[in-house]
């Protein structure tokens, strides 16, 4: 049988319900200052078990493990680095996770075999609550299917997932917009794996300097109607985007420019979806836009590129991932 999924604001007794569920081996998506989650209690590998089923997520990739206070990370790891501490205390809870050495109670289904499990504490009172009551360790891929850009709305988890999950904690639109920055930290200097809302500068104005590993992108990580192209950040990248768009317009195909709020002015006219004053707008409505865009049927969506730095760089990161490495 099909079952209902509800949205649930999230009062005390709705988020009672919802720890209940993850107890009783149920998933239930919730938000984070990230992106929104589905959970399940870490130590019941069947519960996570099915969180790759509904994901329809490949079995090799790992999942990351939120607890709720920093005396908890020292449970679900074998030991904390110098440096992780260092971390732990200035960005959690936050949009960190730390790759250590697993204990032995996180199951292997949730490392995809491997022996480092990712933790992060979430800066979102809903999910500590909920993560607190559920009193285990909690996992917290985001709450899309693996085709989708990360949901950013309790709405967002619904299209996904309606019928799969009962119930998703509605904490409204998660403040960042992109997922947490992964550090791993068993080797020194740490590596970064993935650069997301704590930027590199924060990281090594905090620890010193970190190298950084590419992060492979998949060409068909994520597949919207709408094919997804972003400018190279540069002199003059206006004409790029308006070149391109017009060459896709005159095909007869659809097209939308995304663009901060102050450049719309550039594009004389073309259809534009502004992303925000800043790239901190711009992070944070991204997936949104990249979602309304497809429901909406265009064809293309050409995204301005943005300079390298800080929370630029994160974006660039998940544009190339998005976008399949289509830069034009
Ligand atoms: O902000 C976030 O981190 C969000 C919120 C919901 O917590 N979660 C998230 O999870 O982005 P997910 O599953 O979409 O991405 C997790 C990433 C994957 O690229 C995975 O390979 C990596 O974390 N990862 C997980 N465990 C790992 C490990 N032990 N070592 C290296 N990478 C790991
Ligand atoms: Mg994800």
């Amino acid at each position: 049988m099909k079952t209902k999924t509800l949205i649930l604001q999230p009062t005390k007794e709705n988020i009672a319900l919802c720890a209940e569920e993850l107890r009783n081996g149920g998933l239930v998506a919730f938000p984070t200052e990230t992106v929104y989650a589905l959970g399940a209690v870490a130590t019941n590998a069947v519960a996570v078990e099915k969180v790759f089923e509904v994901k329809g997520r490949p079995s090799d990739k790992p999942l990351i493990v939120a607890v709720a206070r920093k005396s908890d990370i020292d449970n679900v790891v074998k030991a904390v680095p110098q440096k992780a501490r260092v971390l732990i205390d200035k960005f959690m809870p936050g949009a960190l996770t730390l790759v250590m050495k697993k204990a032995e109670c996180i199951p292997s289904v949730v490392t995809a075999c491997g022996d480092s499990v990712a933790v992060r504490i979430p800066n979102n009172e809903i999910a500590l609550k909920l993560i607190e009551l559920s009193d285990s360790p909690v996992v917290v891929p985001s709450a899309n299917t693996s085709e989708k850009a990360s949901p950013t709305l309790a709405e967002h988890v619904k299209d996904d997932l309606e019928g799969k999950i009962r119930y998703i904690l509605d904490g409204g639109a998660s403040e960042i917009g992109i997922e947490s920055t992964i550090v791993d930290v068993r080797c020194d200097p740490p590596v970064i794996l993935r650069v997301g809302g704590v930027t590199v500068e924060q990281i090594e104005s905090a620890i010193g300097h970190v190298e950084t590993k590419r992060e492979d992108v998949k060409l068909s990580g994520y597949m919207p109607s709408a094919e997804l192209m972003f400018a190279a950040y540069c002199d003059g990248m206006e004409r790029n985007i308006t070149a391109k768009y017009d060459e896709i317009t005159a095909r007869g195909k659809s097209a939308v420019i995304c663009c901060l709020d102050n450049n719309v002015g550039l594009y004389n006219g073309r259809t534009v979806m502004t992303v925000g004053k800043d790239y901190t707008e711009y992070a944070h409505n991204l997936f949104a836009l990249l979602r309304k865009a497809d429901a909406e049927h265009f064809d293309a969506v050409i995204a301005e590129g943005v300079n390298p730095s800080g929370i630029g760089s994160s974006l660039i990161a998940r544009l190339i991932k998005l976008s399949g490495g289509y830069i034009i």
